[in-house]
């Protein structure tokens, strides 16, 4: 099956496609011709990975599907969530974003955090979500140099370093996106059965 991943990250392309498999032929924004950033006006992940996906059903009738990931701590009320990107500057600046992290939870107890990530699928018209979460708590200080975003101060339950300290494939047998798009194959294959 051919499908549109509504992305252009080539980092998250190849972890997709790595747990998808050859069976789908994942195909990029710019392969479609949406060079245009995708307006991401939702209030919630939810409804931001759902307009994402319908942007690109409409302009090319093609089975698609999009995500979007937030980082939800506890003590902040679940921010920054929706707003993860540009928590700190209006740019993607991943240190910005962790210190100011950082500084938000000065002289709190409660450090408990999720990453959770939701996929909406968008095959023959009709939409389906999953989600996937990953548990944890957000550290004192940065650690590690994997990863991107806020995984240098976030540590899983159960696990004593953080995502930075973790190999790609460490990480991804229990991030939020691998767990998703775990769910996401699932329903490929679901979907599939019944044709
Ligand atoms: P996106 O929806 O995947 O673009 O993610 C939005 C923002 O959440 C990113 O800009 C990062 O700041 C953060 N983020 C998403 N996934 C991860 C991750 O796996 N580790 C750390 N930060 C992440």
């Amino acid at each position: 099956m051919k499908i549109v991943f509504a992305t252009n990250n080539a980092h998250k392309l190849a972890e997709v496609s790595a747990v998808l498999g050859s069976e789908y032929e994942l195909v990029t924004l710019r392969e479609v011709g949406i060079t245009e950033d995708i307006p991401e006006t939702g209030a919630t992940l939810d409804e931001n990975a759902s307009i994402k996906a319908h942007y690109v059903y409409e302009r090319t009738g093609l089975n698609c599907f999009a995500d979007d990931t937030g980082l939800e701590v506890e003590a902040l009320g679940g921010a920054p969530g929706v707003h993860s990107a540009r928590y700190a500057t209006d740019g993607h600046d991943f240190e910005a974003n962790n210190r100011k992290l950082l500084h938000e939870l000065e002289g709190k107890s409660n450090r408990k955090a999720r990453f959770r990530t939701v996929i909406s699928l968008i095959v023959d018209g009709v939409e389906r979500q999953v989600e996937g979460i990953v548990e944890g708590k957000i550290a004192t200080s940065e650690a590690g140099a994997e990863g991107f975003g806020y995984d240098p101060l976030f540590i899983p339950d159960d696990y004593d370093r953080t995502f930075a300290e973790m190999s790609a494939e460490e990480k991804n047998t229990i991030s939020h996106r691998g767990r998703a798009v775990a769910k996401l194959v699932k329903l490929l294959h679901e979907i599939e059965t019944k044709y």
